[in-house]
């Protein structure tokens, strides 16, 4: 125990990752499974690996920080997005929309998507993460079959290009519209005015309380009546408690 409190401040001094927000136990056998897979034999010796060896480094960055995302992630959920939630925050005006945790930024194209289709003009698409190797992808924009599997033949067709036999690259309309940027949740502020925020299946990671700071920020962050979403196991418990109310599903509205 002793050992993994310090593994925890020496991960935040080499990598700038602040594990005490995580959830101890999901954490910890990540990282041991970690050290078996590289035949390490203690926490010192992973976090001597990690300060010598830049690929190490980055490999386990991206594998403590788990970063799998496909497009329309949650069919049901999307559908509610198309429905709901782009036709009412783009009534009147330009909406501004941010993925946090957004990963790879299948999340925030697929929402780019449906406003292009809906004909809707965003005054903001912004993507952030805390792990810059994702944003790097994000930004390419180059899928893989399993990335890409949730999206309609028509979609595909029309806003991906095929390269090679297995990867289909996102149209450059498309990724012009985003804004991709380095942000951790737990330590950088929060910009303001957005009429819908996702921020899903990031939360499961943290325990209870670090959950109740950042969805205090979120709402913080949201516009009147904006538009709060958590992945479909992150389910808020109790919403009035933070000036929410459900909408459906794992999707809520502030309601001040
Ligand atoms: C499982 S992915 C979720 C991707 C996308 N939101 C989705 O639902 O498909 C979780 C993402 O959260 C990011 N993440 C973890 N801790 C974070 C933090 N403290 N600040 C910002 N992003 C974080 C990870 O880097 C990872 O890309």
């Amino acid at each position: 125990m002793v050992d993994y409190e310090k593994l925890k401040r020496d991960i935040d001094k080499t990598l700038g990752i602040d594990l005490t927000s995580y959830k101890d136990q999901q954490m910890r056998r990540r990282i041991n499974q970690w050290i078996e897979r590289y035949q390490l034999q203690s926490y010192n010796q992973l976090v001597d690996t990690l300060k010598m060896d830049q690929e190490h480094r980055q490999k386990f960055t991206e594998y403590l920080t788990i970063n799998t995302s496909n497009f329309f992630r949650d069919a049901r959920v999307f559908e509610v997005i198309k429905d709901e939630v782009l036709p009412r925050i783009s009534r009147g005006k330009r909406p501004r929309i941010w993925s946090a945790g957004a990963s790879i930024g299948a999340e925030i194209y697929s929402i780019a998507i449906l406003m292009n289709e809906a004909r809707f003009t965003p005054s903001l698409l912004l993507a952030t993460d805390l792990d810059e190797s994702v944003l790097a992808k994000a930004k390419a924009g180059e899928y893989l079959a399993n990335q890409i599997a949730g999206t309609s033949p028509q979609y595909l067709e029309k806003y991906f290009a095929k390269k090679g036999n297995d990867r289909w690259v996102i149209h450059e309309n498309i990724k012009k519209e985003v804004v991709f940027k380095k942000h951790d949740l737990l330590r950088d502020r929060y910009e303001r005015n957005f009429d819908l925020i996702l921020c899903r299946n990031v939360f499961i990671y943290f325990t209870s309380e670090t959950q109740h700071r950042l969805i205090a920020n979120f709402v913080e962050s949201l516009n009147p009546s904006g538009y709060f979403i958590v992945g479909s196991a992150e389910q808020i418990m109790d919403p009035a408690k933070h000036g929410l109310e459900r909408v459906s599903y794992c999707i809520y509205q502030k309601t001040l």
